[in-house]
């Protein structure tokens, strides 16, 4: 196969499976990206922007690029001590910041998650969905970024969409957007790899040589959206384009989801937005959640 911009032998296939030299498939996958951010409306070069980053594939490609694309963009690393992968994980990640000399910011999870979960009756995942959300978030805000960038792609985006569907949760759906406005103390949260598949981030993480963790956190396992995600596959495997086309719709149609009005407070423990009097986040960590049916 040949390169379709300039003949050359094809190493790697990007959207519609068009064939691309190694120099032409790193600059698709930067334009793409660089489309995205601007056509979502998602953050300029004046912004201040900081890029969650787990030590995986997703997120070091999201914080190489957009420092390439000339945006001013730190990393923040949060340990949440799941035994063996949060330490190579980190280490990965510390690498990765010291070799593109990148500004790499860290929160340490209070308890392992793990332990976290047991406590408040929660599953590994969402307990530590939770933990992230408010630390990366809280971050953010004291340190006075104004963006908080994401490696979600759209593997990501199209597993959640069908686990809201399977709920027919329409909250989540009229909320599940690639850019989440910020007001006070939330700082605004964007997605600029959400029309990337898995696939086309490890492909760019090989040929510009990111050295990233393959292991998958040992806790998402048995999580729904990693079924989701293999079912998606085997879609997309039949009917090629099937997640793009499908996200794309659904962000047209979410527009017509009419939304609750979410009404927040101050949590009375840490001061940040919640609907509730003590955000889960507080409710988790201090170990005063209620019991959940
Ligand atoms: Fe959070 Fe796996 S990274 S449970
Ligand atoms: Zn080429
Ligand atoms: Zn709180």
């Amino acid at each position: 196969m040949r390169c379709v911009r300039c003949g050359e032998k094809a190493v790697a296939l990007a959207a519609g499976r068009t064939a691309y030299c190694r120099q032409h498939y790193l600059e698709w996958f930067e334009e793409k990206v660089s489309r995205t951010i601007k056509k979502l409306g998602m953050f300029g070069t004046r912004d201040r922007i900081l890029v969650a980053v787990s030590g995986g594939k997703d997120s070091l490609v999201l914080w190489h690029v957009l420092n390439r694309l000339g945006y001013s963009a730190d990393g923040v690393f949060v340990h949440l001590k799941i035994p063996e992968y949060s330490d190579k994980s980190f280490e990965v990640t510390k690498r990765f910041a010291e070799k593109e000399g990148l500004r790499l910011l860290v929160v340490e999870s209070s308890s392992p998650v793990r332990i976290l979960a047991r406590k408040s009756r929660r599953k590994t995942c969402s307990a530590c969905g939770i933990v992230k959300r408010h630390e990366l978030n809280r971050l953010a805000h004291e340190q006075g970024y104004s963006v908080l960038a994401t490696g979600h792609n759209l593997d990501d985006e199209t597993a959640v969409l069908l686990a809201n569907v399977m709920k027919w949760d329409s909250q989540a759906l009229a909320r599940q957007s690639p850019v989440l406005p910020g007001s006070g103390k939330l700082v605004k949260r964007v997605k600029p790899l959400c029309f990337l598949t898995e696939k086309h981030s490890a492909q760019y993480a090989l040929l510009a040589g990111i050295d990233y963790v393959q292991e998958e956190c040992p806790f998402s396992r048995n999580a729904s959206t990693t079924f989701y995600k293999k079912m998606l596959n085997a879609l997309e495997q039949r009917f090629p384009g099937t997640k793009k086309n499908v996200y794309k719709r659904f962000l047209e149609f979410r527009k017509n989801i009419p939304q609750e009005e979410m009404v927040l407070k101050d949590c009375r423990e840490c001061g940040y937005p919640t609907t509730g009097d003590i955000c889960s986040f507080c409710r988790i960590v201090r170990g005063s959640l209620q019991p959940r049916c």
